[in-house]
């Protein structure tokens, strides 16, 4: 495993701050929140619909630590150009309602800041007609304005301080999905 791999960030990397949250402490959340969301679901087999690409990560755990069976489903949201949030531009599969008509949904996101993502996923997703709605996304961020308006989340696995963050699945310009931890990143300004 290279050194990036490891709990301390690229040493030569100067973007990459302090690790908010370690690859321990992740999997040991993420067994807590499948212990503590299945009840909900239980014998009602729940659809996970992960928005990738920030969730695959934290999707592919959940469903491993889940005691019962799941079916999962993919939607793609884009928003941020580099660290700034824009739009939300949502691609849903074709067949999507077939697979939430009528079941338990469940959406699974990576980080919830001004909250535009899973509100236009849930508004999507309730005009199919699932039988309940909830979310659960692993990062809550403290923005410095205060609470977003719009949909909050079911279920959270850690609130974090207003930093751009990357690692465990969350992005820079695409990079930095495959640390294991969550750590903070600053742009470095080249001026040019
Ligand atoms: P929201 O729509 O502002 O709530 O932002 C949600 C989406 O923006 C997340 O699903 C992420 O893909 C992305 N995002 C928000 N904050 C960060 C961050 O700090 N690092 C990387 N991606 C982020
Ligand atoms: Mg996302």
């Amino acid at each position: 495993m290279s050194r990036r791999k490891t709990m301390n960030p690229e040493p030569n990397d100067p973007a990459l701050g302090d690790v908010l949250v370690s690859a321990d402490r992740l999997q040991r959340r993420i067994l807590g929140l499948a212990a503590a969301i299945a009840p909900t679901y239980a014998g009602r087999r729940p659809v996970l619909v992960a928005v990738m690409q920030g969730s695959a990560a934290f999707l592919a755990d959940l469903v491993r630590a889940w005691p019962e069976p799941v079916d999962t489903v993919h939607v793609a949201a884009e928003s941020y150009d580099g660290t700034r949030p824009g739009r939300v531009r949502l691609t849903l599969p074709p067949d999507l309602r077939q697979q939430v008509a009528g079941r338990p949904v469940l959406v699974v996101d990576d980080i919830y800041d001004t909250g535009a993502t899973l509100s236009e996923v849930c508004r999507a997703l309730e005009a199919l007609g699932p039988a309940d709605l909830r979310s659960v996304v692993l990062f809550l961020k403290h923005r410095a304005g205060g609470p977003p308006a719009g949909r909050s989340p079911d279920w959270v696995g850690f609130e974090i301080p207003d930093h751009f963050v990357v690692g465990y699945g969350l992005d820079y310009r695409g990079r930095y999905r495959d640390l294991p931890y969550l750590a903070v990143f600053r742009p470095v300004e080249s001026g040019r």
